[in-house]
């Protein structure tokens, strides 16, 4: 099995464009993965998840209606006075089938490894996935620093029973940039990941998101170990996530 997830962060994505690009593309090209092939999700805003998972619920396309709908983050606390979080009971409640932890972009506006990991807990006392998202900046990457930067990370997270359910490689500065990480950058990330996680006895998918496209997603999904990919930009667009999908396929 492998994963296509989009992140579309707080872009306005117009819906129905996005639904009727995806399906025209999925019904001029009968080859498309099947839901046991790839599994598409969307990480999406709670305004958006109302509106695209009533269309989800109610499409005739197989492949449309089997997206799965996650949010881009969740509280790191039960209920109480916190203005503008969300709970993981409250994300359980309305339908979501997990969220996003650790994306660099929180990370950057305050997340830590601490919060991070409370993050995941919550997610598991309601019974919802968590994408893990790790990666480091340029100045780690060129320090040399990537190895122990990256199991820091993965140790903060992975502990009492903890798991990532998703694993997302995504080096901070490959994200929005438009310079996808090269081949020999990520496999080093997938194989330092890979490590950990055997060590550990963790089965999870490993992911790369980073300025994933049309024109890069055959060599980077060719790299060994990769499960999948986490699409920013490049998922705002139905047409654009569909062709992706397409050359996903195990
Ligand atoms: P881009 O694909 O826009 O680089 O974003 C990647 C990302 O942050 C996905 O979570």
């Amino acid at each position: 099995m492998k994963y296509l997830i989009a992140n579309w962060k707080m872009n306005s994505v117009n819906l129905d464009l996005w639904e009727q690009k995806f399906v025209d593309f999925i019904n001029s090209h009968k080859d498309f993965p099947q839901p046991s092939e790839v599994k598409l999700i969307v990480c999406l805003n709670l305004y958006d998840y109302f509106v695209f998972s009533k269309k989800i619920n109610t499409s005739k396309n197989p492949i449309f209606k089997n997206i799965s709908l996650y949010a881009q983050d969740v509280s790191q606390h039960e209920e109480g006075a916190f203005t503008g979080q969300i709970s993981s009971k409250f994300l359980a409640n309305i339908g979501l089938k997990g969220s996003i932890v650790g994306h660099s972009e929180l990370r950057e506006n305050g997340d830590s490894e601490t919060n991070v990991y409370k993050k995941g807990l919550k997610l598991k006392e309601e019974k919802l996935s968590n994408i893990f998202c790790i990666g480091e900046d340029l100045e780690t990457l060129k320090s040399l620093n990537k190895k122990s930067f990256l199991l820091n990370q993965l140790k903060a997270f992975c502990k009492n029973g903890l798991e990532p359910d998703l694993l997302a490689y995504e080096p901070i500065w490959a994200i929005g940039t438009g310079i996808e990480a090269d081949s020999e950058n990520i496999s080093s990330a997938v194989s330092i990941i890979l490590n950990f996680l055997h060590k550990n006895k963790i089965n999870c998918p490993v992911l790369y998101g980073g300025s994933v496209s049309t024109s890069n997603i055959d060599e980077i999904i060719s790299i060994p170990g990769l499960d999948g990919c986490l699409v920013g930009n490049s998922s705002l667009d139905g047409e654009q996530f569909a062709i992706i999908a397409s050359k996903i396929k195990s």
